[in-house]
C-alpha cells in the first residue's frame, strides 16, 4: 500500500529543499557550575537523518537539551532556519519548530495514551492529525484507553514519538529511541523514522547502537568530552568502523 500523505505540511517542504537547517557552533552549556559542553560543532541539513555517537556521559543529551534550551547556561550559535537561538526561550524553540524526545520519554503513567496524545500544546501548522499518527502507530489506536503504566516499552516510545508529531515541529531529535527494545521494535522504529523522513521531517538522533542506526542515518558525528571530535557519511561507515571502535570503546 504507498504510503498515504501524512500531512500539508508547509514548514516542511519549504525547508524540504537540503539547505542547511540547523547550524550549531561552538556551543557550551553548564549544569550549575559542571561545564559540560565545550565548543560543539555541527550543522543538519533540513530533511537529514544525522546521528550523533559517543560514549555514556560524552555530553549528546546535553547537546539536544542545549538546542531545545533546556538547560541552565549555554554559549556559543545555535542558528535554526538561518535565525539565531542562543538566547531564545524553550517555548519559542518549540514554536520555531524543533522538538525533542527524551530518553526517559516523558510518558504520564496516570494519563491514557490519548490524553498523552493530546498534552503537548500544538504550537505551529503542519503537524500530523490523530488519524495520520493511528496511520504511522497502529498499536496505539488499539491501546488508546490504556494507561500509561499499561504500555510496553515499544509502546511507550511510539506514543512519546507520536506525541511530538501533532505538535507541528519539523525537526525532530529522538534521544535513543532504541533503548531497552526488542530487535523487532526497534526495527519498527527504524521504519517509523525512515517514513519520516521521507515525509520531509529532519532528525537529529541519539544512538549508541550504530548498527542500527545505519538502516536510517545520512550522516554521524562523534562526541567526545563536550566536544564533535569527527564526522562522516552513512557511506563512509565501514571505511571509518575502526576508528568508529576506538571512539565508542565497543
Ligand atoms: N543534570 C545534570 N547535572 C550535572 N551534571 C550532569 C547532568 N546531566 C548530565 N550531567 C553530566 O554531563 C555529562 C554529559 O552528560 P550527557 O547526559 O549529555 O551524556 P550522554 O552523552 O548523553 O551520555 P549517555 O550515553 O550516558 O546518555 C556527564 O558527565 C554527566 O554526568
Ligand atoms: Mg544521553
Amino acid at each position: 500500500m504507498p504510503d498515504l500523505p501524512l500531512a500539508e505540511a508547509p514548514a516542511r517542504t519549504a525547508s524540504a529543499a537540503g539547505g542547511e537547517i540547523l547550524s550549531v557552533a561552538n556551543l557550551e552549556a553548564w549544569y550549575g557550575e559542571s561545564h559540560i559542553l565545550h565548543g560543539i560543532n555541527f550543522s543538519v541539513n533540513a530533511g537529514e537523518v544525522v546521528t550523533l555517537l559517543g560514549r555514556n556521559g560524552a555530553g549528546k543529551t546535553t547537546t539536544l537539551k542545549s538546542i531545545m534550551g533546556i538547560i541552565g547556561k549555554r554559549s556559543g550559535s545555535i542558528r535554526f532556519n538561518a535565525q539565531e537561538m542562543i538566547r531564545t526561550s524553550s517555548d519559542r524553540i518549540a514554536r520555531a519548530g524543533i522538538a525533542f524526545c527524551p530518553e526517559e520519554r516523558g510518558i504520564f503513567s496516570s494519563l491514557d495514551v490519548r490524553e498523552n496524545l493530546l498534552l503537548p500544546p500544538v504550537v505551529r501548522q503542519g503537524g500530523l492529525s490523530l488519524d495520520q499518527i493511528f496511520d504511522l502507530f497502529p498499536n496505539l489506536k488499539e491501546r488508546l484507553k490504556s494507561q500509561g503504566t499499561k504500555l510496553s516499552g515499544g509502546e511507550q516510545q511510539m506514543l512519546a514519538i507520536a506525541r511530538i508529531l501533532r505538535t507541528g515541529a519539523s525537526f525532530l531529535m529522538l534521544d535513543e529511541p532504541t533503548e531497552g527494545l526488542a530487535p523487532v521494535i526497534i526495527q519498527q522504529i527504524g521504519h517509523t523514522i525512515a517514513r519520516l523522513k521521507k515525509e520531509g521531517f529532519t532528525i537529529l538522533l541519539v544512538e549508541q547502537n550504530f548498527r542500527w542506526a545505519s538502516t536510517v542515518a545520512d550522516r554521524y558525528y562523534v562526541v567526545e568530552h563536550g566536544k564533535i571530535i569527527d564526522g562522516f557519511a552513512n557511506s563512509e561507515l565501514q571505511a571509518n568502523m575502526e576508528k568508529l571502535h576506538a571512539y565508542l570503546g565497543v
